[in-house]
């Protein structure tokens, strides 16, 4: 049988947080302990291009991107992994897709939105960014794709393209699915209502921090008013983050963490 082929690309756009390793690399990382896949992890270059940059600063971000990837664990022995610019038919391939994707799926991406709502300029490409990201991954014919739970929409929209495309020129590619981690969606650590990202580094736990540092940052994370140790991430969203984040690095559930900590207060927890 052939081998399924799993594909994930990260921006060059500062450090790896844990979100990033908790809503995606820990899958990469884990599938390579398994035979069945092809796998290919790329540096997203050209996508991190529609935010703001300084040219001299990106070359450093991709080396060092590079360089965290390497040490977060993924194999090149067992993960092939290349920059996305280095590859010129991401782009032919994304202009292709332009033509077969409407302007009003594009306008339905929650992404674009929030970015444009923190005050990121709204470019073209940024607009563009999930027909780019449908190239990335059906050009490999890619059947899985460890992203996060924010990737989720810009997946579905691949799978669209894909169908469209398969209609109108013969069947051509598979559509791909996600692969989600068991915490898909990691918040700020100072403002729950956010997703933790590198442009809010306030919000961060750097895959780089020290021990010492992740200390005094979760020691100073958000919580809420109750005594309880709870998971309810609606009414609860901080604690609950913590929560997650906790059952994340530690291969549990939510559920089983409140167990652990049931009678204790926060600074325990902590
Ligand atoms: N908070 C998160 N929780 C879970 N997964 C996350 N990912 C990102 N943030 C979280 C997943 O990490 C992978 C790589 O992300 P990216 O570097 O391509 O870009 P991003 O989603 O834009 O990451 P950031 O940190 O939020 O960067 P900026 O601030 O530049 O926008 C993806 O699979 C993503 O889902």
């Amino acid at each position: 049988m052939a081998k399924k082929i799993v594909l994930s690309g990260l921006q060059p756009s500062g450090t790896l947080h844990i979100g990033n390793y908790l809503g995606m690399l820990k899958n990469a990382t884990a599938l390579q302990e398994e035979g069945d896949y092809e796998r290919f992890y790329f540096i997203a270059d050209y996508h991190s291009l529609t935010q703001k940059y300084d040219p001299k600063q990106k070359r450093e971000d991709i080396f060092n991107l590079a360089v965290d990837l390497l040490a977060a664990g993924l194999d090149p022995k067992r993960s092939t992994l290349f920059v996305q610019s280095h590859v010129s038919e991401h782009a032919n391939l994304a202009w292709i897709l332009n033509t077969i994707t409407s302007v009003g799926e594009l306008e339905r991406m929650v992404e674009y939105k929030e970015k444009v709502k923190q005050g990121q300029a709204p470019n073209a490409g940024l607009f563009d960014y999930p027909v780019l990201m449908a190239a990335d991954i059906l050009m490999y014919k890619a059947n899985l794709v460890p992203v996060g739970e924010d990737q989720r929409q810009h997946l579905e929209l691949t799978r669209t393209i894909a169908r469209t495309f398969n209609s109108r020129f013969g069947q051509t590619f598979p559509e791909p699915d996600v692969l989600p981690t068991s915490t898909p969606r990691i918040m700020s650590i100072s403002d729950p209502t956010q997703k933790m990202s590198k442009s809010i580094p306030s919000g961060c736990i750097f895959l780089t921090d020290s021990p010492e540092a992740i200390k005094k940052k979760i020691m100073s994370a958000e919580t809420d008013s109750e005594r309880a140790i709870g998971y309810d991430p609606r009414k609860r969203p901080a604690v609950s983050n913590l929560v997650s984040i906790y059952a994340g690095f530690t291969d549990t559930t939510p559920e089983k963490v409140v167990k652990e900590f049931a009678g204790k207060g926060y600074a325990d927890f902590k």
